[in-house]
């Protein structure tokens, strides 16, 4: 997100660019924007909107769901919610996934200077809203985050496992934001737009830890204050939270630490394609020795093993924000084969030339290796997942 043609403010002043009838208009905008990320939350919607209109009752609201494009219907429910009342906001986004990115768009969507992130399944408590607006108007603190680890709150029926999951999970969360935040991994908070002006082309917006992302990204420490509240349980629908997702965390971690040297879609793109040599040795060996067949029969069916291998895999983690399926998964991985292919040539040029500088097998091998990687990584990001979709 950073563009050097945006370095000025994100909104004009109003004020002075405004007739004064404009101005009037300007200001009966929302003061509160809630933003729900959402997917496959169809149940949970008219509820969360009649629970929004009861907790925040005399406050000027919208709520804006941001969907990414839920099969179920989610986004339609929400416009047909919206034609009968104007508060009620739907953004839907096609061909992507992502809570993080979601929350980002949906918070860009509004005008109102507050914005509150909650989740669509009844699972944050939607009373303590009024008092983070509130807290945010007496204006000496920048965020207000909704705490399930402050005295007072609690996890609900979470199991040991994921209990403990999300403590170590906290454990991380200090090397990019300050040990005092309780609940670093809160999905559920509220802070003033200016806060999100300052790190929005910081944010790294990988995987779920929108909260996390915001403290590291944020030019100057934020203030914040927790206000604690117990976890429910899910009300309709299941978690998206999978396996997959401690990766993503593992990958805006490395992000917020590296990002500023190495892309952090590179570094993953080479622990994939470092699993995908073991792949590689692996199919050799079966074919090879187990099968006893050629040597090149072997070569050539670890290479495309391998391949296989390594876009799968990078579709599912990589690239799972713009994960390809059915026949665009065929598709991609027809172009991942050829781009790598000629990869695989580039690797063999660079190194057979380094070597005949004579400069010994080692630099020569690791130079292949290196034009090979970023050749892979720069071509199949363009024209495997990359390409505009229809
Ligand atoms: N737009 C969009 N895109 N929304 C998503 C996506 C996505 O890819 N994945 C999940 N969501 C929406 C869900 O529909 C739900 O409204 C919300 O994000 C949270 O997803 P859950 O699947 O219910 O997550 P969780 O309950 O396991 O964890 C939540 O609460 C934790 C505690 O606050 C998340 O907010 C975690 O980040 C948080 O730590
Ligand atoms: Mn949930």
């Amino acid at each position: 997100m950073n563009a050097a043609e945006h370095q000025r403010p994100l909104e004009p002043q109003l004020d002075d660019a405004l007739p004064s009838a404009g101005r009037a208009a300007a200001r009966s905008g929302p003061e509160v924007s809630i933003i729900v990320p959402t997917f496959n939350e169809r149940e949970n919607v008219a509820e969360l909107i009649a629970r929004l209109n009861v907790c925040l009752e005399g406050r000027s609201w919208e709520v804006i769901f941001v969907d990414d494009d839920s099969p179920d219907g989610t986004a339609a429910l929400v416009r047909e919610l919206g034609a009968a009342d104007g508060r009620i906001r739907c953004l839907q986004r096609i061909g992507r996934r992502g809570l993080s990115s979601a929350c980002i768009e949906g918070m860009l969507a509004s005008c109102a200077p507050y914005l509150a992130v909650i989740d669509a399944d009844m699972q944050h408590d939607e009373r303590l809203l009024p008092q983070m607006l509130d807290a945010l108007i007496r204006g000496e603190i920048d965020i207000v985050i909704g705490s399930r680890y402050a005295p007072g709150g609690g996890l609900g029926d979470w199991d040991a496992g994921r209990a403990a999951l999300s403590r170590l999970a906290m454990r991380f969360s200090r090397l990019v934001m300050p040990a005092a935040v309780t609940d670093p991994m809160s999905g559920f908070f509220m802070l003033r737009r200016p806060v999100l002006n300052d790190s929005v082309r910081h944010l790294s917006a990988i995987g779920f830890k929108i909260l996390a992302d915001l403290f590291a990204s944020s030019p100057k420490p934020l203030r914040f204050e927790e206000l604690p509240y117990r976890f429910r349980a899910r009300r309709a629908g299941e978690s998206k939270l999978d396996s997959v997702t401690a990766w993503d965390y593992a990958m805006l971690l490395l992000d917020k630490l590296v990002g500023r040297f190495v892309p952090v879609r590179f570094l993953a793109f080479s622990i994939v394609g470092a699993a995908g040599v073991a792949v590689h040795f692996a199919i050799l060996s079966l074919v090879f020795q187990l099968f006893h067949r050629s040597f090149v029969a072997g070569q050539a069916s670890a290479t495309l093993g391998a391949m296989t291998f390594n876009f799968a895999v990078n579709n599912v983690l990589t690239y799972r924000d713009m994960r390809l399926k059915g026949r665009r998964w065929i598709r991609g991985w027809i172009s991942f084969v050829l781009a790598c292919s000629i990869g695989g040539f580039a690797n063999l040029g660079v190194a057979y030339t380094v070597y005949g500088l004579g400069r010994g097998w080692f630099p020569a091998a690791v130079a292949g290796i290196l034009v090979g990687a970023v050749w892979n990584y720069a071509v199949t990001m363009m024209f495997t997942w990359g390409r505009p979709r229809k």
